[in-house]
């Protein structure tokens, strides 16, 4: 029987799901056809994460239970893609044999290739990490668009409206902790001119906000762009150059590494005007000593340094972070710093994780491992009082008039973004309004996670 219905499972971050839409373009192209449904799927990917282990546990849970489904249907391939694929190879068929294909992180643009390869001589691993390549240009698809947000299909009218771009892959900076460059390998950049013919295709498909992707944006450049001149790109010029492109309503950027964030930068936050005032700058902690065992490269003071300029040339903008609690060797001294440091940012959201030994990086070999019990009190007390901060700030926002860009209808009616990236749930929702549309919007309830509000009549 023919295979042609594929169900993609996306685990971990937005570069997953921006791999997951080339996977899902590959497939099409080929004529396969999606299906949200993984029962009648005749090929069943999982798109994989390990940047901690719970993450990992997720998807050997899967497999375990998709053997049973295999069993069922025998034709059913499965195909195991990103990071937990990269690390782990060949050991994930080894484990789980019913699975068919295992591919890494710079393998997706040739999946269905793979796929052949499997029909013709049976199960195949194929996890080559290379140091220095070109990233395939993946123009989107209409039909690609908005694949993700399932949501959109009970919308009137679907018109996906915010997309991924990714600007660079990999990473060099080795912070103790991580396996990110272990399952993305070395940095590289797309070219300049590759990046705008995608944000102009989406724009011309309709879609007005355009998040640029890179595990760490701010070394964009660095390797594979020159400009005409010879002379290196920087992200500032990249970003710059993005904005301009007709129909860019809203731009953002994820991730960037405080180390590499330059003034420049901080500045488009005031020049560049549909730079979206909101940034995701994680600090990891808020002792110099952990920061350091980290391989961070910045100081708590830095940090802070850059925090009040960012505010002294965006006033509104909402920060956002990522802490890990409970580091090998992290003292009470040492948390407590990180609580101080909440106090003093008073961040908008952020996310927190309890470290997670990841094998193959230099803390896993650290020998200083704090007791888990100690890890989930302090996780508790930290998130407590984020929580109690972001539902201050969010209440910041009551009384007043905010513009909403209109995302999907969700089970409780209509939910949209403001631009500084907070959730507001629509109460007087029409069918008038879709996806991408920006409305004023009264803001009349606060919550820990989101906003709600009322759009504004216009007479
Ligand atoms: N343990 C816990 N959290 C981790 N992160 C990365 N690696 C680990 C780890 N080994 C967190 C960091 C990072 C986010 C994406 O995940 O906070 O910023
Ligand atoms: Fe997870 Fe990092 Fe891989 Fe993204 S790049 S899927 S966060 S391990």
């Amino acid at each position: 029987m023919e295979q042609n219905v594929f169900y993609i499972k996306t685990f971990g971050c937005q570069m997953n799901e921006r791999d997951s839409e080339i996977m899902a373009q590959t497939l099409s192209s080929h004529g396969y056809h999606e299906s949200m449904n993984y029962q009648e799927a005749d090929l069943v990917i999982l798109n994989t994460c390990s940047i901690r282990a719970k993450a990992e546990q997720k998807v050997l849970s899967l497999l375990g239970y998709l053997r049973k489904a295999k069993e069922n249907k025998p034709s059913m391939k499965i195909c195991v893609a990103g990071c937990v694929a990269q690390q782990e190879g060949a050991r994930l068929i080894e484990r789980m044999p019913h699975v068919d294909l295992v591919i890494g992180t710079q393998q997706i643009y040739h999946l269905e290739n793979h796929l052949q390869r499997v029909d013709l001589e049976g199960s195949l691993v194929i996890t080559g990490l290379l140091d220095n390549y070109e990233i395939p240009q993946f123009l989107p698809e209409i039909s690609q668009l908005g694949r993700v947000s399932e949501t959109l299909s009970s919308s009137p009218a679907p018109r996906p409206c915010s997309r991924f771009v990714t600007i660079m892959q990999g990473c060099n900076n080795y912070c103790t902790y991580c396996v990110v460059p272990y399952t993305r390998g070395r940095e590289i950049s797309r070219k300049v001119n590759e990046i705008i013919e995608e944000v102009k295709a989406l724009a011309e498909e309709g879609v007005k906000e355009i998040t640029l992707l890179g595990q760490n944006v701010n070394s964009y450049g660095k390797t594979n762009t020159v400009k005409e001149t010879g002379t290196k790109y920087t992200f500032t010029d990249l970003l710059k150059e993005v904005s301009q492109v007709e129909g860019v309503v809203r731009l953002r950027f994820t991730t960037s590494n405080p180390k590499d964030l330059t003034d420049d930068l901080m500045r488009s936050f005031r020049d560049v005007e549909n730079l979206c005032p909101q940034f995701h700058l994680p600090v990891q902690a808020g002792s110099d000593r952990i920061l350091k065992k980290m391989n961070r490269k910045y100081t708590v003071s830095e940090y802070l340094e850059k925090v009040d300029k960012l505010h002294e040339y965006c006033p509104e903008i909402a920060l956002t972070t990522d802490v890990i609690v409970g580091f090998p060797g992290e003292e009470d001294e040492d948390f407590e710093a990180t609580m101080t440091l909440l106090e003093k940012v008073r961040f908008h959201g952020s996310f927190s994780f309890k470290y997670s030994d990841r094998s193959g990086t230099r803390a896993s070999a650290f020998v200083d491992k704090v007791d888990e019990g100690v890890k989930a009190a302090r996780l508790y007390r930290f998130q407590n009082r984020q929580d109690e901060i972001s539902l201050e700030r969010n209440r910041e926002y009551l009384g007043k008039i905010k513009e909403v860009m209109i995302e999907e209808w969700g089970r409780d009616g209509l939910r949209g973004r403001t631009d500084t990236n907070h959730i507001v749930h629509l109460n007087n929702c029409t069918a008038d309004y879709f996806p991408g549309d920006i409305v004023a919007v009264k803001i009349l309830h606060a919550g820990q996670h989101s906003l709600q509000g009322e759009i504004e009549k216009i007479d």
